[in-house]
């Protein structure tokens, strides 16, 4: 196909291959010098896609390495010049371009209380590199489309490297799935594209995901929007039932991210009740939700361990995303009203 985006989508698995392989003696290594000087809490300072990646980082971080992690309000550092105490914080900042100076103020002013910094990033030239310490390339390679998707996915690979890393148990090996994964997802173009074409009539949607895949949801949310100009606002199950279920109206589309039996129960139950609310339920993950006729199903069988599956379950959501952009008369290699990098304060 003859799309930048389309061929960064597909790039993913090799992308992630060469990764691993060339990153993981440095990252190890950063996970002996982080060990020395003990941290109580890791704070994740990022915009837009680089913060989907964070808010995984949020569960990987708070369920692997049992920390207490927190996403960081730029504002207070760049706007009301108040920011928290941050001394006794691992302060990870996550910026493919590295550029926006809120997210710079950010490690500048951890750096400056003297907490362990560390930037993950695909330039090593960049503001965000110079701020930290200590700098992880996710090595993505020029990502030349508008919309983040290589970026994202190896700055999860990073981070998932890292978590291992703290914890000193860091290896390759454990990545072979995970590419082996993303070459599955990657086949479920064909279902995508059928989903795509089918709701392209709507303007607004829900993505809905939890736990693990609560990034995914978001991310995916973010790629709709971005590209396909439809309004979709990611969700919990379980923060969907409080309040925002009452918009659920006949036609609009539910898009459930269902991997693994953690939320099956209660994916299945939501999945139902927007089925009577009219909704029209598309399904990405697993069937084993209990998919029904009407539903659009885009399949992927992931595996254990579930902190790694975020890697590739993203990909059906791009693949759709890619889609519902072309369904719509759009070019999603050239999404309306946004560029590459965007700086804010
Ligand atoms: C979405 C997208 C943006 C960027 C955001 C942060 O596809 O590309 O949301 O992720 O502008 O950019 P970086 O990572 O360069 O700081």
């Amino acid at each position: 196909m003859d799309s930048l985006l389309w061929n960064e989508i597909n790039e993913q698995p090799d992308v992630i291959r060469r990764l691993v392989a060339d990153e993981v003696d440095l990252i190890r290594r950063l996970g002996v010098k982080l060990r020395k000087k003990p941290f109580r809490f890791i704070f994740l300072a990022a915009r837009g896609t680089s913060d989907n990646a964070a808010r995984y980082g949020q569960y990987l971080f708070g369920a692997v390495n049992r920390l207490p992690v927190a996403l960081a309000a730029p504002s207070l550092f760049t706007v009301y010049h108040t920011p928290p105490a941050l001394e006794s914080a691992l302060v990870i900042g996550i910026s493919q371009s590295g550029e926006s100076p809120d997210i710079v103020g950010v490690l500048e002013e951890a750096r400056h209380q003297g907490a362990a910094t560390v930037a993950i990033t695909n330039r090593q030239d960049s503001p965000l590199a110079r701020a930290a310490e200590h700098v992880l390339m996710i090595g993505a390679g020029e990502e030349r489309s508008v919309a983040a998707t290589k970026t994202y996915t190896t700055q999860l690979a990073v981070l998932a490297m890292l978590s291992m890393a703290l914890d000193d148990r860091l290896s390759e090996d454990a990545f072979a799935p995970v590419v082996a994964w993303m070459e599955n997802a990657l086949k479920a173009e064909p279902e995508a594209r059928a989903s795509a074409e089918r709701i392209a009539d709507s303007d607004r949607a829900v993505v809905i995901g939890r736990g693990y895949q609560y990034c995914t949801a978001h991310e995916i949310a973010l790629k709709i929007k971005e590209l396909a100009g439809v309004e979709a606002e990611p969700y919990s199950t379980a923060d969907f039932q409080h309040g925002p279920k009452a918009m659920a109206e006949a036609g609009m589309p539910a898009i459930f991210i269902t991997i693994g039996p953690t939320f099956r129960g209660e994916t299945a139950s939501l999945a139902d009740a927007l089925r009577g609310q009219g909704a029209r339920v598309v399904l990405i993950g697993d069937m084993e939700t209990g998919a029904q006729s009407g539903d659009f199903k885009i399949p992927v069988a992931l595996g254990e361990p579930e902190w790694l599956t975020p890697i590739a379950a993203v990909i059906p959501g791009q693949l759709l995303a890619f889609h519902l952009a072309r369904a719509r008369g759009l070019d999603p290699d050239q999404p309306r009203h946004i560029r590459k990098v965007t700086r804010t304060n």
